[in-house]
This record gives C-alpha cells, structure tokens and sequence, in this order.
C-alpha cells in the first residue's frame, strides 16, 4: 500500500458481460499468468477485485506497453459475476469503474445482458472497450498462446479470418444500433468517441496484450487528471456484498475508490434505514493468489489504499446495503461524515407516486437501475426498496388503487416464506426476472393483457 499524497490511484476496471461470455476467464487468464511467472508477490488479489500491477501488464502486454510510457501503478479489475453485481458498481455521482470491459462472446454477440451493461455504461459515461472474446472458436482457428491480435491474424487462414470479421462487423452494427460509433481497436484514433473492439481469446490469451495495452492507454490519456486524487485521504469506498463470516458475523465486501482505510477507524455505511457507524475490527484480504470467491482463510492488513477491493469486518453492519457508500471519519466530524452519506443515498431514492407499483431489488444500484427503466416506460412507482420480498410488501401492493398497480416487481430477490402465503390470499401479481427489461416488459405484457 502506498500513501504518498502524490500517488496516482489505480484505476478501476469493470468487466462486464452476458452470462458465460469469459469475463471470469479473462481474469484468470490475467492473474494466472502472473502467478505462473511466479509473481505471487507482485500480483495481489483483493475481494471482488485483482489489482494487477504495471510490471505485471507491461509483462503480459510484451513489446506493446513500455513500462516507461506510464505513470499508473497499474488496473484494478472488478469481476462482475452475473448481471446484479454490476448495478452495485456505484459511486458518489456515478460509477464506481473508471472504465469498463464489455465482454461479448463473438458467436453468441449481443445478449440480454450485453445489452444491460451497455444502458449502464451509457448511463454513466463509463468509457468502455469491448473484449470480443472466444476468437479462438472461429472454425479452423490456428490458436496463437499468448499472442498480440496481429501476430495471430497472420496464422489464420483467410476463411478462418473472415468468419471472424463477419462476427465482429456484427459487433460494430449492434453497436451502432446502440448510438456508438465503434471499429477494431487498432483503427481508432479517438477512444472518447469510438468504441474500440479488442478480438481475443480468454482461453489462449491471444489478444490478451492488445486489451491490456489499451486500457493502459485510455487510462493513461483520459483518467489520469482523476486519478491524481488525495489517495491519503480518509477512505471512501462502496459496498459490493454483506456477507457473514465465521468468527466476524456481518461483514462487508467493499471497493475502496478513494483514500485509506485502516484498523480502528470509524466509518459510516449507508444501512437500510439509517447511516451506520461503526468501527473498524479488521480489514482482511484474501491470500495471494486465493480465489476471493472460495477462499475461506484471510489475512489481516492494518491498512488499505484505494484503489483496492477489501473485506471490513465491524460490528452492526448486518443492516448494511450492497451498492451503498461506505466512509471512513477523518478531517471531518462523525455528524458531517453521516450527513453526506444520508445525502449521498438521498440522490438515489426513487421518485414514488400516490398510486404505483412496488419494486423490490437486491442493490441500490438495481434499484436505481429498475426506477430509471419503470421511469422511461411511464410506470409509477407507489414504493420501492432494497431487500427480499416481505409479507409488507404484499400489505403496501394491495393498497394500490389500479388493478394494473397491484403489483410487485422484484428483481434479483427471493420472496420470504411468509410473504409466499400472503401473495397466495391476496390479489397482488408477483413478478421476479433477473433482467431488468424483461421484468418491465413482463409487466407491460400483463397490464395489455388485462385493458383488452
Ligand atoms: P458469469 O460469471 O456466469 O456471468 O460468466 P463469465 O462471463 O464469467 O464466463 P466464464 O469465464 O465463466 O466462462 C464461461 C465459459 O466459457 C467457460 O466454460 C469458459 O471456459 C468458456 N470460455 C471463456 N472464455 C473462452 C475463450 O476465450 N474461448 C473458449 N473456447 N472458451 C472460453
Ligand atoms: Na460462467
Ligand atoms: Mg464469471
């Protein structure tokens, strides 16, 4: 960790993507090369996170990026497992990512999903590159391990070339039919207008060099003016998950996008109903070389520096939100500390109406994402929530005066057991989908149905 006041911050990277389009793969192919060089000390993976640091890319990336040409420590890449955890990539203001991945199988192209993650980056003018991953399924591919783009181009066959450009021109047309202007990488000359696509292959990390050449650069070109932020600051940071661990009860799961953290602190997280305040017990961290997601032993750090994904073990924190503010008090009183984050939680609450739907979501930030989308479709909103589906929930849906608004919407949550009974004597219509638009159009589909 460093807390030089002149540091620039890790930027932070969100790989996004459908279902089992590679995003999970990518990363592993990028940590695991680093850790097959046997760098496990140069390689340090957080929660939700792998920081990978600049002699590590410049090493992957090869004669592409000169370790000279940047002054970055390095990326901090964010995996985004499935389509909920994305919308919790929030931060004061927007998002959480600096810049984005968008992962897109090139067989499979745009998918449900791939579409979400494209409203959400539009949303909040994350710049993005997309990964057009799995060249190496093309029929008749000659896979080039570890290669640049080019150098495997040039092994191809030129039927097996050309079927994959007839999949990433479709790339660029369903692009375009999204209002982005995007060409293969290597043709675009300015990254703030166009989309750069970056053929590669998770699996045989060809291409790999080429994305991480380019997100250094957009980085370097477009971040770097952010990045110098007081990175000794007190730390500010977002909830991605409250988890129970053994030994801890509640803790959080957080990305740090600002300042430090350490052991003792007080820190205000934005809870279901109220701020909370707490005090920091101890801040883990997987292992080197751990899997996050399945690793079971963590070590205690005394402090951590943004940019880095953590684990904040404190008391209280069971009424925690994923996708709310988490902030650490210094430089500023408790009392100023709680206001911002109340003010902070304030810019999402959702506009409701005197008569609605009610909407349940596992996020804020897929609470936010469902108010934007029932917004655009002119659909009231009578409450809406984060959490599971309550027997309340029920109680509030049949005070709806419409029978169109009798409804609850949930998305990405589970409806209690009690609340399954109420559900069954009332008249209120359940609708659960895990992707947004789908959920929306569910419910349109239902209100025709029943004005015809
Ligand atoms: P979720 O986290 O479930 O959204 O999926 P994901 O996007 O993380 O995809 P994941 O990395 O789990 O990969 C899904 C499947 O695709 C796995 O079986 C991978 O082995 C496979 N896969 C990923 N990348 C490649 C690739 O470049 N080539 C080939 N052939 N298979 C790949
Ligand atoms: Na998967
Ligand atoms: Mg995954």
């Amino acid at each position: 960790t460093t807390t030089d006041a002149d540091a620039l911050r890790t930027p932070i990277v969100a790989v996004l993507g459908h279902v089992d389009h590679g995003k999970t793969t990518l990363l592993d192919r990028i940590r695991g090369s680093a850790v097959q060089e046997g760098e496990a000390g140069a390689i340090t993976q957080h929660i939700g996170a792998t920081a990978v640091p600049l002699e590590t890319v410049s090493e992957m990336a090869g004669a592409l990026v000169d370790p000279d040409d940047f002054d970055l420590p390095g990326l901090l890449f964010i995996d985004t497992p499935g389509h909920h955890s994305f919308s919790t990539l929030r931060a004061r203001g927007g998002a959480l990512a600096d810049i984005a991945v968008l992962v897109v199988d090139v067989n499979d192209g745009f998918q449900p999903q791939t579409e979400e993650a494209i409203d959400i980056l539009r949303r909040t003018g994350t710049p993005f590159v997309v990964a057009a991953n799995k060249v190496d399924t093309t029929p008749g591919w000659n896979p080039q391990e570890g290669e640049p783009i080019q150098r495997s181009l040039e092994a191809q066959s030129d039927r097996a070339e050309s079927r994959l450009n007839e999949n990433l021109y479709e790339l660029i047309g369903d692009l375009s039919d999204e209002g982005f202007s995007a060409d293969f990488y290597w043709r675009v000359q300015d990254f703030q207008g166009n989309i750069g696509i970056v053929p590669l292959s998770a699996m045989t990390g060809e291409g790999v060099p080429d994305l991480l050449t380019v997100l250094m650069g957009l980085s370097q070109r477009f971040l770097k003016s952010e990045m110098s932020i007081d990175v000794a600051g007190p730390g500010r940071g977002t909830v991605l998950e409250v988890k129970e661990e053994r030994g801890f009860g509640a803790t959080l799961d957080a990305v740090l996008y600002d300042g430090v953290i350490r052991t003792g602190d007080t820190i205000v997280v934005g809870g279901q109903y109220d701020p909370i305040v707490t005090e920091v017990r101890a801040l883990l961290q997987p292992r080197p070389n751990a899997e996050m997601r399945t690793e079971k032993r963590f070590e205690k750090v005394p402090e951590v520096a943004a940019a880095a994904g953590v684990k904040i073990a404190a008391p209280d924190l069971d009424e925690a939100m994923a996708g709310a503010p988490v902030r650490v008090v210094r430089d500023q009183t408790e009392e100023e500390v709680v206001a911002e984050v109340r003010e902070e939680l304030a810019e999402i609450e959702v506009e409701t109406a005197e008569d609605g739907v009610v909407v349940k979501a596992d996020t804020l930030g897929s609470l936010e994402a469902m108010a934007n989308a029932l917004e655009e479709a002119e659909i009231p909103i009578l409450r809406a929530e984060v959490g599971d589906i309550a027997p309340r929930d029920v109680a509030v849906a049949e005070t709806a005066n419409e029978e169109t608004h009798r409804v609850i919407l949930g998305f990405n949550v589970d409806v209690l057991a009690n609340a399954e009974e109420e559900l069954e004597t009332s008249d209120v219509r359940l609708f659960a989908d895990d992707v947004i638009y789908q959920l929306v159009e569910e419910y349109e589909e239902y209100v025709d149905d029943l004005q015809r």
